[in-house]
């Protein structure tokens, strides 16, 4: 059993984050749901493989996570014994990382007596939403809401009814949307992740200069392999016939492949929103940082009368203040977490 020791009065609840299911150490500590500090040391490791190796990155969160708690603590102006408890990731991600943030959390809690909160990292990206840089921000979506979840590991329609009610409507039945351009940008020879350097290409380039499939799955499940697989075939064929086919057109074949996605996506969330009838539409995940995604819900705003949420940059990729907000609100609905609950990496909403 953990120990559940109500630590604070009721109007000073502190929350510590901590976020580290793929490639970023990351800690965040708010107060009454407002945020005091969020800091992340990311892992460049990784940038000369074209990808994150799990072992590295456990092993790169094990020298980042005590001074990166350390900090968070510090930049908020507190001190660890004011805590009220520690959320953190529980799942889905790599396993190897999970389990650094998971243990630290654990024995940190334990150490303090105060509860320990589990928190799904899906529902993270979600909840980046409520997250509150001071107390009279009114900017959080109204319930029910829809969010398109698009990141490294998943690509998700979530009709959300409350802070503790999420229905996914539609997934990827394979590759997430992230997981597709970090792969195209690697066949380009681009670095990694490729998605923010496709989107700067792109920015240049004709959406309309090549053609790419799009899947025909039906109801609101997603599907980019065949998309990877087409931009791959395309490429090599083209390179064959030019060897500086890349070279010259990587603006357009950025472009083109970021309006294919985007056009994927956003095909999908728009009948998610016949279906519901629920016209207020979020996006998270890493790949909402994207200019062209971005634009698009813009666009979709003024034509379908959409209300949109969009997160700030810094809440769209990993980061621990979307698991401090979410373990808030577990935290007011008493739902902790007994120590022997284990991390897991499998993608589950639950
Ligand atoms: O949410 P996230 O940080 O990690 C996961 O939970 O998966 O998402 C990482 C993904 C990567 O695939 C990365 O290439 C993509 O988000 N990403 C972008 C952009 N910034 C990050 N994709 C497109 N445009 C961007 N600007």
């Amino acid at each position: 059993m953990n120990p559940v020791t109500p630590v604070s009065p009721i109007n000073s609840i502190y929350i510590l984050g901590i976020e580290s299911s793929c490639d970023d150490t990351s800690a965040a500590v708010l107060r009454n749901g407002v945020l005091l500090s969020n800091v992340t040391a990311s892992q460049a490791v990784h940038e000369s493989y074209g990808g994150v190796v799990p072992e590295l990155a456990s092993r790169a969160h094990q020298q980042n996570m005590v001074p990166v708690v350390d900090q968070a603590i510090k930049k908020a102006g507190i001190t660890k014994e004011q805590l009220s408890a520690v959320a953190f990731t529980r799942g889905p991600g790599l396993m190897g990382s999970l389990l650094v943030g998971v243990s630290f959390a654990k024995g940190f809690a334990r150490s303090l007596g105060i509860p320990m909160i589990d928190v799904n990292h899906l529902q993270g990206h979600v909840m980046a939403h409520f997250i509150k840089e001071c107390d009279d921000d009114h900017s959080a979506p109204p319930f029910p809401f829809l969010c398109l979840l698009v990141s490294g590991g998943n690509s998700q329609i979530v009709q959300v009814n409350a802070y503790n009610d999420m229905q996914v409507l539609g997934q990827t039945i394979d590759d997430a949307a992230g997981e597709a351009i970090d792969k195209c940008s690697k066949v380009m020879g681009l670095g990694y992740p490729g998605g923010p350097i496709i989107d700067r290409l792109a920015r240049q380039g004709n959406p309309c200069a090549f053609k790419f499939s799009e899947p025909h799955i039906p109801g609101l499940d997603y599907s980019f392999s065949g998309l990877k697989t087409s931009f791959l075939y395309n490429l090599r064929k083209w390179v064959e016939e030019n060897p500086d086919f890349i070279e010259q057109n990587k603006e357009d074949l950025a472009a083109s492949l970021e309006h294919t996605i985007v056009s994927i996506l956003m095909k999908k969330l728009k009948f998610a929103v016949k279906e519901t009838g629920i016209k207020h539409v979020a996006v998270a995940g890493g790949v909402s940082a994207n200019n062209g995604l971005r634009n698009a819900f813009y666009e979709y705003q003024k034509k379908y009368g959409w209300t949109i949420y969009i997160p700030k940059f810094s809440y769209t990729t990993d980061n621990a203040a979307m698991i401090g907000i979410t373990g808030y609100y577990k935290f007011l609905d008493h739902d902790f977490c007994s120590i022997d609950k284990p991390a897991f990496s499998k993608v589950t909403f639950r």
